[in-house]
């Protein structure tokens, strides 16, 4: 029986995932797992999907049922920010004042959503979604709005497009840039959306800015833009981006730059101190740099490798970047990262909502984007694990069975 600490501040998936890791791998010290929030730890990406439209109920949301943590004797300080972390001492404060003592400690802080940088921004009925609180109450007010328009195209701001249109709203989205979810995806991909999203009656604006929000008694009725429309809306929602949590690590004097900088270990400037998921950032070998990841799988990989490295492995941190998006009915999906794109290749067929974009460079197979293709999606992840390449020629040829490929080369890694 180890008489070690290992504190957990954060419990997203990447917390979460920490604490159950470290137990499978037979940690068997203390574990405690601190979060802000008084809930059970829960999922957020379907609180701007289907927890929205009621198609996940807030039990489905949940990550792990109390039972399990009572199970592995993982011991859940909820609605318990730490506001301090005195690494002279390898001890944590709590709001409260409690303190606890650490062996190692590990930041999985996650981020919070941008404020929204215009007059008016303010107003009753202008919503963002980050806590279950927050989709609650936009839950409570999506009923009865009939205009609703949405600053930001990114993944949040589309997803949320996808469910109001779905429920029947007049939905407009005003996007800064001079195309959609730009941060993440190619240009290709993006024009595919827009257009996607105009033909379920949703507006798309892009290249728009917004100047101000209006009201009348303290709540929002329009948003006015720059070229000096006036968009009329019973609510408001914004995604306009992130900022991360990373307040704790910096008062600590831990190396923070657009996020808390880690090694491929995952390690911080201090030795007893992790980091992991959006919080993070790290040297990612799919980005060839450092990056910082929002996403569940770099979350959950992330704690997988430092369980790991906790209990005796010490491994790079290495694994494929894929992520997911649902809007409306199509079902993105996105493996590798498309940094320094120079050719796209397409399978299926995009006027029928159903295709892959290839993205290759200097001849490689980099990423992948998939619309309501997930086979695609699958056997390019099983072969980019397997670090196994797939030629320009093969994707260009409609005959290459992409999926008995990957399941090809997967039977014969594990023979
Ligand atoms: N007005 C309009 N659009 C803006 C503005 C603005 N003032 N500022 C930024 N934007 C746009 C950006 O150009 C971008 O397209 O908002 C979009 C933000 O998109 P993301 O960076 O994808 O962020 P968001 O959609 O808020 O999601 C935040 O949470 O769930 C996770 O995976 C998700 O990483 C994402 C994060």
């Amino acid at each position: 029986m180890s008489d070690e600490t290992h504190i957990i501040i954060g419990t997203g998936h990447g917390g979460v995932q920490l604490a159950a890791s470290l137990r499978e791998l037979g940690f068997s010290g203390r574990i405690v797992l601190i979060g802000e929030e008084p809930d059970l730890p829960y999922q957020r990406p379907p609180l701007s999907k289907g927890y929205l439209t009621g198609a996940v109920t807030a039990e489905g949301l949940l990550l792990r049922g109390a039972k399990f943590y009572e199970d592995r004797d993982i011991e859940l300080l909820l609605g318990e920010p730490a506001t301090l972390i005195d690494r002279a001492a390898k001890e944590v404060e709590l709001r409260s004042g409690r303190r606890l003592r650490y062996d190692h400690l590990t930041l999985a802080l996650g981020v919070r959503n941008r404020p929204l940088p215009v007059p008016g921004g303010e107003l009753d009925g202008v919503f963002s979604v980050r806590s279950i609180d927050d989709s609650n109450r936009l839950r409570e007010h999506i009923e009865a709005a009939e205009n609703i328009v949405i600053i930001g195209g990114g993944f949040i701001g589309l997803e949320l497009a996808g469910g109001a249109a779905k429920l029947g709203k007049k939905v407009t989205v005003v996007e800064l840039a001079p195309r959609v979810m730009a941060r993440a995806v190619t240009p290709s991909l993006s024009a595919f959306f827009e257009m996607a999203h105009r033909r379920r009656g949703v507006e798309v604006l892009t290249g728009t800015e917004v100047e101000r929000l209006t009201g009348e008694s303290d709540h929002v009725t329009g948003v006015v833009l720059k070229e000096g429309r006036h968009l009329p809306a019973d609510i408001v929602l914004f995604g306009i981006g992130v900022v991360v949590n990373s307040e704790l690590a910096e008062a600590a004097g831990l190396a923070v730059e657009d996020g808390i900088v880690v090694d491929e270990l995952l390690q911080t400037s201090d030795p007893f101190i992790s980091a992991i998921g959006d919080c993070a950032n790290h040297p990612n070998v799919y980005a060839g740099s450092r990056i910082r990841l929002e996403s569940v799988q770099n979350a959950v990989d992330q704690a997988r490798c430092v369980a790991a490295r906790l209990t005796g492995h010490p491994t790079p941190y290495a694994d494929v970047p894929w992520f997911w998006s649902d809007q409306a009915d199509l079902k993105l999906q996105m493996v590798g990262l498309p940094v320094g794109a120079e050719r796209n290749i397409l399978r299926g067929d995009r006027e029928a909502e159903s295709f892959s974009i290839f993205v290759f460079k200097a001849g490689r197979l980099i990423a992948v984007e998939s619309v309501n293709r997930p086979a695609d999606h699958m056997a390019v992840r099983t072969l980019m694990k397997l670090g196994i390449e797939v030629s320009e020629e093969e994707i260009d040829d409609p005959s290459f069975d992409l999926k008995a490929f990957a399941q090809a080369k997967r039977k014969a890694a594990v023979a």
